[in-house]
């Protein structure tokens, strides 16, 4: 089976109603970066960053995966297929996908603010001040603020270096080092980027642009790939 990789950011949520991030009316001009999404904003006030992600966990569990997820997800049924996300949603897994690497952090999760290894799945939508782990120190977002490691940059630059096809879809490519990941995909592979809005990608090869949002843009370009493993069978 051939190997497809796909590379998600906020775009393909955004028809699911989760606002993306650099929008006009994105995350990022409600919510300052430094307060809500940095280890300096946790240590001045871990209760505002609780609130944070506690409304943002419950607009998810209150939404679904839109036709993009599960488009991707179909794709299982004639590629070997993983994801690669900066999401922090569950909408992949939701929708089906089977195989999805999260490079910043997962809504659904919480870790041990003293012990990074100690990971706890949250029930419901609330983490709430004085939830502890099991070594008796308060549960932090299993999310990667900035200024903080990527830890699954190398196996995702990995996964891609092996890809035969690089699907891209809903992401400014603004944040290193996941944005890096397009330099680990081989130069011959057929690559597609989608996305409504102009990209700042530049010079890559044998790059298909779908100017569309994630749902019609993965509905097209999955007629296609799907001709693509008929006339392989039936030539
Ligand atoms: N379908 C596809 N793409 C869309 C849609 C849509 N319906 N709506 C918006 N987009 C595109 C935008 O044009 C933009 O290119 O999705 C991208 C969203 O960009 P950002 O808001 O910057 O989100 P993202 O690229 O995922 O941000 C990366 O930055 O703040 C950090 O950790 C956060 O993971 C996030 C990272």
């Amino acid at each position: 089976m051939k190997k497809i990789v796909i590379f998600t950011g906020a775009g393909i949520s955004e028809e699911s109603g989760i606002k993306t991030f650099r929008a006009s009316d994105g995350l990022w001009e409600e919510f300052n970066i430094a307060r809500v999404a940095t280890p300096q904003g946790w240590r001045e006030d871990y209760k505002l960053v609780l609130g944070f992600y506690n409304k943002l966990r419950k607009k998810v569990i209150d939404a679904s995966p839109n036709l993009a997820h599960i488009g991707l997800a179909q794709l299982e049924k004639n590629y070997d297929v993983t994801i690669i996300t900066q999401n922090i949603d569950n909408f992949h897994e939701r929708a089906g996908s089977t195989k999805v690497l999260h490079l910043h952090g997962e809504i659904m999760k919480s870790r041990s603010s003293l012990y990074p290894d100690l990971i706890y799945n949250i029930k419901g939508s609330k983490l709430k001040n004085g939830d502890k782990c099991e070594m008796g120190f308060q549960l932090r977002p299993h999310i990667v603020w900035f200024g903080e490691k990527v830890k699954n940059i190398d196996i995702a630059n990995e996964i891609v270096s092996t890809a035969d096809i690089f699907i891209i879809i809903g992401t400014s490519l603004n944040v290193y080092p996941a944005a890096g990941l397009i330099d680990f995909v081989p130069r011959e592979i057929p690559k597609y980027l989608i996305d409504p809005n102009d990209s700042n990608i530049c010079e890559v090869a044998n790059l298909t642009i779908i100017k569309e949002k994630a749902i019609k843009g993965v509905a097209e370009l999955s007629k296609s790939l799907t001709k693509d493993i008929v006339s392989s069978i039936v030539p």
